[in-house]
């Protein structure tokens, strides 16, 4: 892949371009959240995002997760117990909805987040399909490499994009420590010193390599610069083999307070 400061997006099959390096956010949701997946919810929510970001399109809508809540206001409904309000949840249907959307050009591209292999194949295998998925954002970095995911991905030509690729902010309430800090690793950080740049730039840099996009969170404006400044040196075959090495298979980001959910998408191997 020929990639360099100036042009370093990417193409994806529906004929649009992704950059392959974008601003991770913490904000409230902008995709398309899991209390709007009937499919009636889904022109009423996006047009009401558009309306926020006050725009007439946006390039790419994204379903964050595969799992449906109750619709309704609140982003995270539970009972008076506390029990997570679940939804029956038929991404097939949510995915038409989208495609209307398309059509009727208040979305450029249409993606998806946090889908495993099977969940795609419902996608893919849908009768009538219009338009395949472009992206899937998740999960991604040296210690989480998903070799397999990314491999039935790019067979059906469909982008991963790469979230927590710095190894997240480690925040206890909703992180998984039990990996260590990605940033502190001896091998990133020798190979930060042999290229002159930050351990961040290397890990940015691995996934960029291979095809991934990335779209790391920082809230410092010297950070951010930084984390674009990674198309100026390559990693060789033989340092992308050994980051690969250091894949630890362990999620930091679990979501396993919905792991009872009919379509928890962590469950299976990929
Ligand atoms: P900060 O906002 O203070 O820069 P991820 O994208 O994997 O979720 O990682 C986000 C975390 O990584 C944030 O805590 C962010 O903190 C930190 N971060 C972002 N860029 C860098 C960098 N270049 N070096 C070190 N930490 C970074």
């Amino acid at each position: 892949m020929d990639l360099s400061a100036a042009d370093h997006r990417i193409p994806l099959s529906d004929g649009n371009s992704i950059p392959i390096i974008g601003l991770g956010t913490y904000s409230n949701p902008r995709v398309l959240w899991c209390t709007a997946l009937d499919p009636e919810n889904v022109r009423p929510c996006l047009e009401r995002t558009l309306k926020i970001l006050q725009l007439d399109y946006v390039d790419l809508y994204i379903i964050e997760l595969p799992m449906a809540f109750q619709p309704g206001d609140k982003i995270y409904p539970r009972d008076e117990n506390g029990r997570w309000l679940y939804h029956k949840t038929n991404l097939c249907a949510t995915w038409e909805a989208l495609e209307a959307c398309k059509d009727a050009g208040l979305v450029k591209s249409l993606g998806v987040s946090n889908f495993n292999r099977r969940q795609l194949e419902l996608i893919l295998n849908k009768p009538g399909l219009k338009y395949k998925p472009v992206s899937n954002q998740v999960e991604c970095h040296p210690y989480f490499i998903q070799t397999k995911l990314l491999k039935f991905c790019q067979q059906h030509d469909i982008v991963i994009v790469a979230y927590s690729p710095l190894g997240t902010s480690r925040d206890p309430t909703w992180v998984n420590l039990s990996s260590p800090p990605l940033l502190t690793d001896p091998l990133l950080k020798a190979l930060g010193e042999k290229y002159n740049k930050t351990t961040a730039q290397v890990a940015l840099r691995f996934n960029v390599q291979r095809g991934v996009a990335v779209i790391p969170k920082s809230f410092n404006p010297e950070r951010i610069k930084d984390n674009f400044q990674i198309f100026d040196f390559s990693l060789t075959e033989e340092e992308m083999k050994s980051i690969e090495t250091l894949n630890k298979n362990v999620r930091f980001v679990e979501l396993s307070m919905w792991s009872d959910h009919p379509e928890y998408p962590f469950h299976e191997e990929y």
